[in-house]
């Protein structure tokens, strides 16, 4: 077993252990990729302000996201799925999360069901929503995540449509993957992937298959937000989404200073400043290049979280000492499942605490709450050098 000591190396376990088509669906963003690349390019260019001859002893990187503790402020964000990297994969994920303890969010595109991500944890996970048109199959999935005991609701509202990946239709992306010559020789190279994947029942949508009629192909991502998704969607929907649940709500794929404000006005606990991974619109800047604007328009009236290219503990200090509460991460939990099922979603998030605690010690800082600017070099121009 090679030893993991950071996000890449399971990165490249996973590239060669799990079909391409899942690898692709992953690993891009729409178009021309510009803003997926600039979302971990962006955060190299801020540098970290090293302090010595102070006190690192006793180091804590807990705190708290949405008044819950965690063991470090990094959740497991919502990724469809995640099934597909590795059978049973949400209830593997969900697993390492508890046991890490940091928040599981299971997305409404999970291969395995709310119920059953509920019937093998102990403890509340999160769950997503989408914002689609259909109210009835809208109002039974809050009533199942209630059911579930899920501690938080994470309304997407960055994906009314969705953004053009050119892989995931060259690949034809589809759950359970459609079997073609390109798919099946494909498969065959990954015996380990196919053989677990065998042995599950769970390899469809299972919120969606059996739950919801009249969708032309429940397999496939791109015919179901076409046919389902709320293309008129606004902040008075969103107001009465929020009403709907009655615990804490986390608006999810909020880039800009002005739809904050609105996410403020709706009553909504916190907010995830995102820009879906790079997935949605290609040309949008990097998360953490808009963090700054929003912390200033709205940092002191809502808990704000940040996602999109967070590779590493340095990353999550990045974001933190910008004022973030909170961080999410996807791929770097998805490449530790596809590499080694739960043992690996638990290593990718030993690396980036372990990152993230030296990191905050070299920069003479002993907790996570303690972290800020001051921390921080930042280029000028960074947060305004587009207007
Ligand atoms: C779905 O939310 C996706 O980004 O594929």
């Amino acid at each position: 077993m090679p030893v993991i000591t950071e996000i890449a190396d399971l990165k490249r376990i996973y590239k060669r252990r799990v079909p391409k088509m899942f690898y692709d669906y992953a690993e891009t963003g729409s178009w021309t990729e510009q803003t997926f690349r600039e979302n971990t390019s962006d955060f190299s260019k801020i540098r970290l302000r090293q302090r010595i001859a102070r006190d690192m002893t006793g180091r804590s990187t807990a705190s708290k996201m949405i008044g819950q503790d965690v063991a470090m402020p990094v959740a497991l964000a919502p990724v469809g799925l995640t099934g597909m990297q590795a059978a049973d994969g949400e209830i593997k994920a969900a697993r390492a999360a508890e046991r890490f303890g940091v928040p599981f969010t299971l997305s409404t595109m999970s291969i395995c069901s709310i119920e059953d991500v509920a019937e093998h944890t102990q403890k509340p996970f999160w769950f997503q929503v989408y914002t689609l048109n259909d109210d009835d199959f809208m109002k039974r999935l809050f009533a199942r995540a209630k059911d579930a005991k899920c501690s938080a609701l994470v309304i997407t509202v960055d994906l009314q449509m969705l953004g053009q990946r050119h892989k995931d239709l060259k690949n034809g992306l589809s759950a359970p993957p459609k079997l073609t010559p390109k798919s099946i020789a494909n498969m065959m190279t990954k015996v380990p992937w196919g053989l677990e994947m065998l042995g599950t029942k769970r390899r469809f949508f299972g919120n969606i298959v059996g739950h919801i009629d009249g969708i032309d192909d429940p397999a496939s991502l791109s015919s179901w937000t076409g046919q389902a998704f709320d293309q008129s969607l606004d902040w008075a929907r969103i107001k009465e989404l929020r009403s709907w649940w009655d615990g804490p709500v986390i608006l999810k794929g909020i880039l800009d200073e002005d739809d904050a404000k609105e996410a403020v006005n709706v009553g909504a606990d916190a907010i995830v400043v995102s820009n879906h991974g790079g997935r949605q619109l290609d040309g949008a800047l990097s998360s953490i290049r808009m963090l700054p604007r929003i912390m200033d328009a709205v940092g002191d009236k809502i808990e704000v979280h940040l996602d999109s290219g967070i590779r590493s503990g340095q990353d999550v200090l990045k974001a933190l000492a910008l004022g973030a509460k909170g961080t999410m991460i996807g791929r770097a939990f998805v490449y530790g499942l596809g590499a080694r099922g739960q043992q690996g979603v638990t290593e990718a998030l030993e690396v980036i605490r372990k990152e993230l605690d030296t990191s905050m010690g070299l920069c003479g800082e002993r907790n996570v709450a303690d972290l800020g600017r001051h921390n921080l070099l930042i280029p000028k121009g960074f947060h305004d050098a587009f207007e």
